[in-house]
């Protein structure tokens, strides 16, 4: 897979790197100056028996300082409450503006570090380490960040890009098959949107996709942060063309809140999707 730059007025922000392990992993964040640098890993519950210490193995002993951050798995994590323990958690350890976080996980992860990371100190840099079929074709791209507030989604945000993102597929080997199935809600969005063609060829290929074919996988990824990039370089505030990636979203939130979170996000937006397009029909 082609490592795929997004931009900004024409400008290169960042990189959207493929790899099936972590290996250069640290390369990257040798250029983004680590040693100058204190990091923090965020991450979740379940995602950090994974995959904490490998990350941690790799980057200890090349930036001044490396802090990990877990906190619990889930939706209901995702609230000004964690942000504020997290903010806590930086301000105790003395992070300034020179330094980096790591978002380490799912959507869930991505939106809450990035969120932290926009407003930390006014600003300071992150990057993306998805570990979700979602968070890997949709949320690590495009710098959208966020928590919920109260019963309301994704209610308190700010637009903050990442510095990487990081795409390790190899990792989707240990997700569960609920969770890569809700995954799929997203990457079909842009086969329904945007590529008829993209739309054929996963319902050609939904047997490799489901049996985790690591070229089926490759070709679904690339293919859908190649339209992401293309989204949000046209609209990277979602003043326009961004509103069509809320696809299903409308109608799928309202299914998430009325079932109390207790859906997956990409299963709502794929329910979304299929309400809408029997309104619109
Ligand atoms: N997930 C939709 C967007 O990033 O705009």
């Amino acid at each position: 897979m082609d490592n795929i730059t997004v931009h900004q007025d024409n400008i290169p922000i960042y990189d959207i790197v493929f790899s099936d392990n972590f290996n250069s992993l640290l390369v990257l964040l040798n250029k983004q100056a680590i040693s100058n640098k204190k990091l923090c890993i965020v991450t979740e519950s379940n995602v950090a028996t994974y995959y904490l210490d490998t990350l941690t193995n790799l980057i200890t002993n090349n930036c001044l300082l490396l802090t990990s951050f877990i906190f619990k798995e889930g939706e209901s994590s995702k609230n000004l409450d964690t942000v504020q323990e997290l903010y806590e958690h930086l301000i105790i350890n003395k992070f300034d503006r020179n330094d980096m976080l790591i978002a380490l996980g799912g959507g869930v992860v991505g939106d809450l570090c990035g969120y932290t990371a926009a407003t930390y100190l006014r600003g300071i840099d992150f990057i993306q380490v998805p570990t979700s079929l979602l968070s890997q074709v949709d949320s690590s791209v495009g710098g959208k960040t966020g928590v919920d507030f109260s019963s309301y989604k994704n209610m308190v945000g700010a637009f903050h890009m990442p510095k990487l993102v990081y795409m390790n597929t190899s990792v989707l080997d240990t997700l569960s098959d609920r969770q890569f199935i809700s995954g799929m809600g997203e990457v079909i969005k842009y086969g329904v949107t945007f590529d008829k063609e993209f739309l054929n060829w996963i319902c050609t290929n939904f047997d490799s996709i489901l049996e985790k074919n690591h070229d089926s996988l490759a070709y679904i990824i690339s293919k859908s942060c190649d339209w992401k990039r293309q989204i949000v370089e046209e609209d990277p505030t979602e003043k326009g063309i961004r509103g069509l990636l809320n696809f299903g979203h409308t109608l799928g939130h309202a299914v998430e809140k009325y079932m109390n979170f207790s859906l997956l996000h990409g299963e709502c937006v794929a329910i979304g999707s299929v309400l809408s397009t029997i309104i619109s029909y």
